[in-house]
């Protein structure tokens, strides 16, 4: 059999022991949920968020993992090479990159201000694709990794009163193509996923109205979607199963973008 066939073994049980991983947006919502299910499954963490949150810092370590918090801003590119340069001089690599930290301001076209097209894309695009350029080439150096970007489905179809968060989040799909195409050589993936209304405080507070009970009738599923069932996409793409998916956008959205 030629080396193009050999089949590599990877834990069936999803373990992500021994990892490190960066993990954005962890004192809230899905990226909070992320980090515990991380924990679990093994990994060290390194989260980077505006504010430290005790409860997430006080799982990871009763879970027996080591736990390294740096508040940082997105916006701010030093906040950026800090977090990096933190996470390595402490446990020497990044194995895996969570870009989870984003906003969501909701306008429609006619009305949309400038503030929101720039914060967002500030924070959701470009402050993802920082990150990812900043711990993709410590990755690079180190023989390889995962790096996984929250997107949306408002990245993929459009969406009323998505201008700016649905740009910002198509952006990011194609960030992760564009990074798989030319890191996938040095054993970095890169993939995103793109998830349906799921029930945050940003969920929360865009959807939990007549709107959002309509627009749960437009989901095949008829409902929205719990920060752990995206967690549960995050391990899977940063475990050793996922070897050969690089450049996916992993879309839980109970069926909604099939149409
Ligand atoms: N909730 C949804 O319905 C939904 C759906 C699809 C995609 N998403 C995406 O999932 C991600 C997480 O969303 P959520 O619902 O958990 O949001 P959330 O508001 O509950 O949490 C977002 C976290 O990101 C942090 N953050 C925001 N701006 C930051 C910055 N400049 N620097 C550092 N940290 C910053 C916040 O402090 C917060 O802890 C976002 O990228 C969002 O766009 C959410």
């Amino acid at each position: 059999m030629g080396e193009t066939n050999k089949y590599r073994c990877f834990n069936e049980d999803y373990s992500l022991e021994g990892k490190v991983a960066l993990i954005t947006g962890a004192s809230n919502g899905i990226g909070m949920e992320i980090t515990k299910m991380f924990a679990r499954k093994g990994a060290d963490i390194v989260t980077f968020d505006l504010k430290r949150s005790e409860e997430v810092e006080n799982y990871i370590t009763d879970q027996g993992r080591q736990c390294l918090t740096v508040e940082g801003d997105l916006t701010v590119t030093q906040d950026i090479q800090n977090a990096v340069d933190k996470a390595i001089e402490k446990f020497g690599r990044i194995d895996v990159l969570v870009n989870c930290a984003g906003i969501g301001f909701l306008e429609m076209a006619a009305e949309s201000t400038e503030k929101v097209w720039d914060m967002t894309m500030a924070v959701n695009l470009t402050g993802s694709t920082r990150m990812a350029l900043a711990v993709g080439k410590t990755m690079i150096k180190n023989g390889g990794g995962s790096i996984i970007n929250i997107a949306s489905q408002a990245g993929v179809v459009a969406l009323e009163r998505h201008l700016a968060y649905g740009t910002a989040k198509a952006g990011i799909i194609q960030m992760t193509k564009q990074l798989a195409l030319e890191w996938g050589q040095y054993g970095v993936r890169i993939n995103a996923i793109s998830p349906t209304i799921i029930l945050t405080q940003m969920g929360e507070m865009n959807w939990n109205n007549e709107k959002g009970e309509a627009f749960k009738k437009t989901i095949p599923s008829r409902r929205f979607g719990y920060p752990e069932e995206v967690a549960a996409c995050a391990v899977y793409l940063a475990s050793d199963a996922a070897s050969l998916f690089n450049g996916a956008n992993l879309v839980i959205d109970g069926g909604f973008t099939i149409s």
